[in-house]
């Protein structure tokens, strides 16, 4: 189902490049068009027309409350005439949002509230836990008779990671590092599973603390593979996914994410988000300083812009 802009843009950033010694490109998926664009939009894409196809009236999910994934998906079911619901929590891991700080408010609960979403807020727990809480929404309207179509939090099913594989085919040039922001893991397999045996090296900031994510997205990779076997099936070990730049946790701005957004708006004049992009474009410039990407470096900006709008 045709719901984003594509190909989205791909250029130089030349000021940044000079401006740092380094030869930094960028893919433009904050400008995927759909919902105030993201990478998620590309996801749905897939998954969608499969709701569409299985006939279903209910989407439930889960997520945080800022979800980007939730508000694209209360989008594409509002043309859908499908009722999307959601389990979500403030934070996962009981973090202590940080003072002043309006995550219940703002940013994407507004456009949630404007699409409609069906919206389920639960004290912060785990994600394990929020996942036993989408699956007993799910219970809920079947129920109520309701044809019921369960998605994992972020999109992130084979389908989701499958649209990625595809997106990698909108590069017209080649790279030798692709960094970007990485959580629910369908956007690193896809990229990893695309570039695999290629120069390209995949490198996943991690945007979540938990070191045991690669698990779940060998998992993924076994997924895709078993929707197609010429995929191949990835070992955690496959995927490179960097934890130093989680700052003082999932969903909290840093310091350097916060220094990287203004950066790129100066230069630039291009936005990232504070819980994603902007922690992932802060891992490439101090990696790049230390010697440890080097070469034609692409970042995908994953979007995320109306997170901007709640810290
Ligand atoms: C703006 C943004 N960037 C990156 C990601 C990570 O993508 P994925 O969930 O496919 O790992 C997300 C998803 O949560 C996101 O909203």
């Amino acid at each position: 189902m045709n719901l984003i802009q594509s190909p989205t843009p791909l250029h130089r950033l030349n000021r940044l490049s000079e401006e740092l010694g380094l030869d930094v490109w960028i893919k433009r998926d904050d400008l995927t068009g759909f919902a105030m664009g993201g990478n998620k939009g590309r996801k749905l894409e897939y998954l969608i027309a499969d709701v569409l196809a299985q006939k279903a009236e209910v989407v439930v999910t889960c997520g945080a409350a800022q979800s980007n994934f939730i508000r694209q998906l209360g989008a594409a079911c509002s043309i859908c005439s499908v009722h999307c619901a959601a389990a979500v929590m403030a934070m996962p891991f009981d973090i202590q949002a940080p003072e002043g700080a309006a995550i219940e408010e703002g940013g994407n609960l507004v456009l949630d509230e404007l699409l409609g979403v069906d919206l389920r807020f639960h004290p912060n727990g785990t994600w394990d836990h929020l996942d036993v809480l989408a699956e007993q929404l799910a219970v809920e309207f079947e129920r109520e008779g309701k044809r019921t179509y369960r998605l994992p939090v972020g999109g992130s099913s084979p389908l989701g990671a499958y649209a990625f594989i595809k997106a990698a085919e909108e590069l017209t040039e080649s790279f030798d590092f692709i960094v970007f922001a990485s959580s629910s893991g369908s956007t690193h397999t896809g990229l990893q599973t695309a570039f695999r045996d290629t120069g390209t090296r995949i490198l996943g900031i991690a945007c979540d603390p938990e070191p045991e994510i690669a698990e779940d997205f060998a998992e993924l990779s076994s997924g895709l593979n078993g929707m197609d076997p010429t995929f191949p099936k990835l070992d955690a070990g496959d995927y490179q996914l960097n934890f130093d730049y989680v700052g003082p946790g999932y969903g909290i701005p840093s310091a350097e994410g916060n220094a990287a957004i203004r950066l790129l708006a100066r230069t630039e004049g291009i936005f990232l988000d504070p819980i994603y992009s902007g922690k992932a474009f802060a891992g490439l410039l101090d990696l790049a300083e230390r010697g440890q990407i080097s070469g034609k470096v692409l970042f995908w900006h994953t979007g995320g812009t109306p997170g901007l709008f709640v810290h």
